[in-house]
């Protein structure tokens, strides 16, 4: 008797309480679907919020680890159209695959879109991080290394400079039996270069301290934002102090030997334009903000600028028939220089036509920088879209450099495709180095050292490329450093 009370009451509760979780849940999705038609309205870009805390994370990050990243966008893309809502890396976001939309993101003057980077990114780089301030003195900052990056002056020494670096690093390759991992040779050279551009500081002690420690710095870029000891982001924030120790120390030292702030002699480096810019109203940068802007850019010296160069080998050797078009082009320039005995300068590698094309076509696929990280600081209206004001944007470029409407095959790689539009040239549907007032000022710096390098390369060595592939999650790199074995071309290079 007992036990049959015992399981009715059950069935009764078990009742209640199934009613009561079916009222929830449908009132849920009332209210749910509610504020969908009410955002549909408004112009809101629909999408889904995916699991709570985690959003749609896990997928977004397990796209990066196969050969089509964009798929986590492309999927979105046909479901919701090229601007979409998800939840990554912690918040909820707007993604732009729409090359229309990015560019009225990447133009604005910064009173509509901030920078807004994940956490690590934000942690490790600091506030007065270019990449993430905003208004006056991101644009003193920008104009000043732009600046300086265009000068006459540094464009004749940093092709000499750039020139010596691949040279001297190339002549030990022969010593190695051979056979290099291509991402640590062209990470040493552009790195060493970096910091010349910075510091002036050559090969020695010096270079070898700023490497280790910049390694380990750079390891939390992109990593759980945990800070206590043994954590990565901990590692790398000590990193970071060592670093900013040193370079307050250079910069100290050099502010010391200069006569006055404004003095007229050459500016040398990174270091000589912040110390001779005084500002009439807020006089010298902060010492603080000069070093760890120093230490910031020294990122393109270890990732892009090597990444960009070892994939372009990649896709060279995936590709004869364009080895064979850049073997020549650089051939023929060499043999050119041979003749006249006239020393390389800028313009004659910015002058290699398809080398340019190959660089323009690597950039396009390999997406080094694949979106850029904003948030709207009102309520913005972008063709038929609203974003809201506080809502974080991410303008994706990969999107649109691997889309079949702005490139055909764009998994090819098909250097030719730029000889209709030119490659240097700036357009919407091209952006690997940004847009905007913050369009990166290391742009032509980018280049040629990708040039001079190619060109050396292409020039003194045949190789055989061992199978390798491109991974791009936390950033784009090759899985095992893309192990080559080289033969000398010519006989003298032996
Ligand atoms: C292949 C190589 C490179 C690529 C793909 C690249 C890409 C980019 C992109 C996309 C931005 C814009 C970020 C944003 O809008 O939030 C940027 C900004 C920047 N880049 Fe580069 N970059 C490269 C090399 C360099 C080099 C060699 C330097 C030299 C110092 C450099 C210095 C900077 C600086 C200082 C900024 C910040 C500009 C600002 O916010 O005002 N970059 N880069």
């Amino acid at each position: 008797m007992d036990w049959l009370f015992l399981d009715v009451w059950f069935m009764v509760i078990s009742l209640v309480l199934v009613s009561i979780w079916w009222v929830i849940h449908k009132e849920i999705r009332r209210k749910k679907k509610e504020k969908e038609e009410e955002e549909m309205e408004k112009g809101i870009p629909r999408g889904s919020s995916g699991w709570p805390l985690i959003g749609e994370t896990l997928e977004f990050i397990a796209s990066g680890y196969t050969s089509r990243p964009v798929s986590f966008m492309d999927k979105r893309k046909a479901i919701y159209g090229k601007v979409f809502k998800t939840h990554i890396l912690g918040k909820p976001i707007i993604v732009s695959t729409d090359a229309e939309v990015n560019k009225v993101i990447l133009q604005n003057h910064g009173n509509v879109f901030i920078p807004s980077y994940p956490k690590s990114i934000t942690e490790l780089l600091g506030k007065s991080s270019i990449l993430q301030m905003n208004g006056y003195l991101q644009k003193r900052v920008h104009s000043l290394i732009g600046g300086f990056l265009r000068s006459p002056h540094f464009k004749a020494r940093i092709t000499k400079d750039i020139q010596n670096s691949v040279q001297r690093s190339m002549s030990t390759w022969l010593d190695q039996k051979q056979q290099i991992y291509l991402q640590d040779e062209t990470k040493k050279i552009t790195f060493e270069v970096l910091v010349k551009v910075l510091m002036s500081i050559g090969p020695g002690e010096d270079l070898k301290f700023f490497k280790t420690e910049f390694e380990e710095f750079i390891k939390g870029l992109i990593c759980l934002p945990i800070k206590f000891p043994g954590t990565r982001l901990y590692k790398s924030l000590k990193a970071k102090e060592r670093l900013v120790k040193k370079v307050k120390g250079i910069i100290e030292e050099r502010k010391m030997s200069m006569d006055k702030p404004k003095d007229e002699g050459v500016t040398n480096d990174a270091v000589d334009v912040l110390l001779k810019d005084t500002d009439d109203v807020q006089g010298q940068l902060p010492l603080d903000f000069m070093s760890g802007n120093i230490i910031e850019m020294m990122i393109p010296g270890e990732e892009t600028v090597p990444t960009a160069t070892t994939l372009a080998v990649k896709y060279l050797s995936d590709t004869p028939a364009a080895l064979a078009r850049m073997v020549e082009e650089n051939m023929d320039l060499m043999k050119r220089k041979a003749e006249s005995s006239e020393e390389y300068c800028w313009n004659d590698y910015l002058s290699l036509k398809f080398t340019q094309n190959v660089i323009s076509e690597t950039l396009r696929m390999a997406n080094i920088i694949n979106a850029v990280w904003r948030k709207s600081l009102k309520d913005v209206k972008i063709k038929e879209h609203l974003i809201p004001k506080g809502y974080s944007v991410l303008a994706s470029f990969s999107s649109v450099h691997m889309d079949d409407q702005n490139y055909e095959n764009p998994y090819e790689f098909n250097p030719w495709r730029w000889e209709k539009t030119g490659s240097t040239v700036n357009i919407q549907t091209f952006t690997p180095f940004g847009g905007g007032q913050r369009l990166c000022p290391g742009l032509e710096l980018s280049r040629l050292e990708i040039s001079i390098f190619l060109h050396h390369f292409v020039t003194k060595f045949r190789w055989v490329a061992e199978n390798d592939e491109v991974v791009y999650f936390p950033t784009v790199r090759m899985k095992r450093k893309l192990p080559i074995t080289i033969i000398p071309r010519l006989p003298k290079d032996h």
